[in-house]
């Protein structure tokens, strides 16, 4: 039986319209990614002189300072413009002291991409203690209580070394109470007026963090991170722990994971005007590379989905580590 017009059910609405070929779905795209809205994670490691596979992240390197330009060079052309470093340091002490020394790993990173690429590229530095710590964790043990306000002193500083290295962008990312406050005020003191503080406001006590943690050697020896990161079972706290670096100063706010939590991402972005950042972790990389490594998904596809969604939910920028790939298929490569 064929409908016609006269039928009650003809529909007058008919959302396939919409939909009917390529360019009309591309005039009503309302979602968009660009390269423009990435930050892509870079790892360098002291004391190797070839770039390092990683066993937990495949297709994930760890460069040495002599390779860093070369690979930045490679992003850049791609489109890429902010880049988030972290180190991992040759030594590790009870206080993380290589955290600060002004030839580390990262103050010398930062040094050698100002110089190679200018203000063309925005330099963000993670400030945080657990690469450095004997303990793996992200602040000062004091037997085997990890010490709020001592952390303090020593993240403010990591942070106005790392500006006085030519960083624009501190992140701290140890979940200390105060850190931005302490941050902002050590800053301001030293001079640094304009560097950006991009808190990791919202972050999660997550499962989704071990291979980062394998790449990067921090995983905590004793304990968890519980006593300092976010429950994933409290959504209030987590809006608290959002406005709480408001208050404190941050010019960007962050939540991480961010997959997991779009309903997060979706509140924060309705709470405030900050620019919001999005950490798409480790564990989202891995995920996809181990279905896609099997052939159960399309590993651009996935990808340009998920990263879809965390912008579609609410995040202004993503910190994705598929960057390049993303970049490669927006570029359509
Ligand atoms: C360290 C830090 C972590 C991540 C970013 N900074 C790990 C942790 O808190 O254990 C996670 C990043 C990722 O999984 O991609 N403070
Ligand atoms: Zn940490």
């Amino acid at each position: 039986m064929t409908m016609d017009k006269s039928s009650p059910g003809f529909p007058k609405v008919r959302l396939r319209r919409l939909r009917r070929n390529p360019a009309i779905r591309q005039l009503l795209q309302e979602t968009r990614i660009s390269v423009k809205d990435f930050i892509h994670p870079v790892f360098v490691k002291e004391g190797i002189s070839a770039a390092e596979e990683s066993r937990a992240m495949s297709g994930v390197r760890k460069f040495p300072l002599s390779g860093l330009v070369e690979e930045i060079q490679e992003c850049y052309e791609l489109g890429i413009r902010a880049f988030i470093i972290f180190g991992i340091p040759s030594f590790k002490d009870e206080s993380g002291s290589s955290a600060l020394n002004r030839n580390g790993i990262v103050q010398q990173s930062i040094e050698s991409l100002r110089k190679a690429f200018g203000d063309q590229i925005v330099i963000i530095s993670d400030v945080c203690l657990c690469q450095y710590t004997l303990s793996g964790h992200c602040g000062i043990l004091i037997g085997s209580r990890v010490e709020n306000d001592r952390s303090l002193d020593l993240l403010a500083r990591i942070a106005v070394s790392h500006a006085n290295s030519g960083s624009d962008m501190v992140a701290p990312s140890a979940m200390m109470d105060g850190q931005v406050t302490a941050i902002r005020e050590a800053l301001d003191d030293n001079g640094f007026t304009d560097t950006i503080i991009m808190g990791y406001s919202a972050k999660h006590a997550s499962s989704l963090y071990s291979p980062f943690r394998e790449i990067s050697d921090s995983t905590p020896s004793l304990g968890d991170r519980k006593t300092y990161q976010m429950s994933f079972l409290n959504h209030r706290e987590a809006l608290r722990e959002v406005m709480m670096d408001v208050q404190e100063g941050a010019d960007i706010v962050m939540v991480k994971p961010a997959v997991p939590y779009l309903d997060l991402i979706r509140k924060v972005r309705e709470m405030t005007n900050l620019p919001l950042c999005a950490f798409s972790v480790s564990g989202d990389y891995a995920m996809i590379k181990a279905a896609s490594s099997q052939g159960l998904i399309d590993e651009k596809q996935a990808v340009h989905e998920m990263l879809t969604s965390i912008k579609r939910a609410g995040a202004d920028i993503l910190i994705t580590y598929h960057a390049k790939l993303v970049s490669q298929l927006l570029n359509g490569e």
